[in-house]
């Protein structure tokens, strides 16, 4: 048998909520994500309800969806709302010019946005357009969408079919300012983004929560200086109306380079662990924004916003580069799994992520066929699933006294076996990855402060690591009840095999 990591977990000395927005996702104009992902419009054969697909819908509403973000990314920057709402054959078209270069008809707009979030239980995360768009355009869309009573937007929202306001919690205030969004300086920026958040009104009952356009990856200056720039105006944290409440920050799991990503499906166990270190850097990433963000706000009022990643691999060959569609393998499975272990970890500080992109964009939950349109469930996809109790449980620290197994990949060292737990509703939810590609792992889970009263445990793995789901082949890699489990003197023994995530879920007294 393999020796056991000892990790120890105290179920009554609960940590900081792990918020559920850290399970959000991201939908972009790109590609196939909003038109034949999401949206087939109503004349299509594929079975649909005012044009989004309804399978799309059942399979996500499995996994809980808490927000969605929307129209982008780089395309945010260059959208215009108001070309989306009204009638759909006086919509005027436009050109994509991120992605593809193709044309946007405009027929999936804010309407149908916001029809698609009431559809999955999801609460809208709209990003606002600063790169070329104006101050009085972002303010009226808040106002279109959120005020009651009467004004010039409201009546215009009437005339298009909508009585009520709609309820927005979460506003971006431009992308990646630093690049697609205007190519601006951070001192620039963090001018224009508190001048564009003054105008973004809390309308009736609807209160925003602001999120800053944040550095990209490990750049700690422009968090810096967007830290400063909220500090100048009375305080960070002090929630002075009219500015923004959260950073976001950008970061991609790429393990070659940008020009040559690699391939999502063929991949050496080299390629893999160095993966893995990318993956791993998430951690590092997030404890150097926070310790900057420290600096002016010790009391963590500001949240930091993780509003995109996962893996970027080469898109699949024969398809457009311009729109980024990749297949997700267990190794993807295993990123997702990874990030939800630091998420959980960082739960102080970090209130949303949004994985890049829900469906057939990048690291996808879904993927659909273009010519069949028939839909496939992805590796990350289940683990989302796996994962759904941690939303909004109190994350518990996970002690390992004896270390985690390690291993050297080139000049790093990667931890090959990942664990996180949360409590909420009399369960004790263990999520635990072992990222060796060919030797098993096994946890003894020393469960402390609680009684066990009953375990289910579930397994995601494959014979390969490149294994991943069809419409031939549609459960590949799916999850399985686990049998590599047993209740053990002082706690639960718990077998990993090679690439597995595993589940544990403890009912407690
Ligand atoms: O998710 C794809 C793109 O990646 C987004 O549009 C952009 O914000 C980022 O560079």
């Amino acid at each position: 048998e393999v020796a056991a990591t000892r990790a120890i977990i105290n179920a009554d000395v609960p940590g900081p909520v792990i918020s559920r927005h850290v399970y959000g996702h991201f939908a972009e104009h790109l590609g196939r994500c909003i038109y034949g992902g999401f949206y087939v419009g109503p004349d299509s054969d594929i079975p649909n309800e005012r044009g989004i697909r309804t399978d799309v819908v059942e399979a996500l509403r499995a996994l809980k969806i808490p927000n969605l973000r929307w129209p982008g990314g780089c395309f945010a920057d260059e959208y215009h709302w108001m070309d989306g709402i009204g009638p759909k054959v006086e919509r005027p078209a436009m050109v994509n010019t991120h992605w593809g270069n193709v044309e946007e008809n405009n027929h999936f707009g804010t309407h149908e946005f916001m029809d698609l979030c009431e559809m999955l239980g999801a609460e809208p995360y709209i990003n606002g357009n600063v790169g070329s768009g104006t101050v009085r355009e972002m303010a009226d869309w808040v106002e279109y969408l959120t005020r009651e009573g009467d004004s010039p937007m409201v009546r215009l929202r009437k005339q298009n079919g909508r009585q009520e306001p709609w309820r927005v919690p979460f506003w971006g205030i431009g992308n990646e300012a630093w690049g697609c969004g205007g190519n601006m300086s951070a001192q620039h920026y963090a001018e224009e983004a508190r001048r564009y958040a003054t105008y973004c009104r809390d309308h009736g009952e609807n209160t925003l929560y602001r999120i800053a356009a944040g550095a990209n990856s490990d750049d700690y200056v422009w968090t810096e200086t967007l830290m400063k720039a909220l500090n100048e105006l009375g305080g960070c944290g002090r929630d002075p109306r009219g500015i923004y409440q959260a950073i976001s920050v950008h970061y991609y799991t790429i393990a070659g380079t940008w020009a040559d990503k690699g391939s999502s499906t063929e991949f050496t166990e080299d390629d893999y662990y160095a993966t893995m270190v990318k993956a791993a850097h998430t951690d590092r990433l997030l404890r150097g924004h926070s310790t900057v963000m420290d600096n002016y706000d010790p009391e963590k009022k500001v949240g930091l916003v993780l509003d995109e990643w996962g893996t970027w691999w080469n898109v699949e060959p024969g398809t457009n580069p311009g729109f980024l569609y990749q297949q997700n393998t267990m190794r993807d499975a295993l990123v997702a799994s990874t990030h939800f272990d630091i998420f959980h970890r960082h739960a102080d500080r970090l209130v949303m992520a949004n994985i890049a992109q829900t469906v057939n964009v990048l690291q996808a939950m879904i993927l659909t066929d273009p010519d069949s349109g028939a839909l496939v469930l992805t590796p990350t996809y289940h683990v989302f699933e796996m994962n759904a109790g941690h939303q909004d449980a109190q994350s518990l620290r996970v002690d390992v006294p004896g270390g985690l197994p390690q291993r050297a990949v080139n000049e790093e060292t990667l931890a090959t076996v990942s664990v996180s737990a949360s409590r909420k509703d009399g369960k004790v939810l263990v999520s635990l990855s072992n990222l060796d590609a060919v030797e098993p792992a096994a946890v003894h889970l020393d469960l402390r402060g609680c009684t066990v009263s009953g375990v289910e445990s579930r397994i995601l793995t494959a014979p390969n690591l490149a294994e991943h789901n069809t419409p031939e082949a549609p459960a590949a890699v799916a999850p399985q009840v686990h049998e590599g489990l047993r209740v053990d003197e002082g706690g639960l023994h718990v077998e990993l095999p090679a690439h597995s995530f595993v589940t544990v879920s403890v009912t407690v007294d």
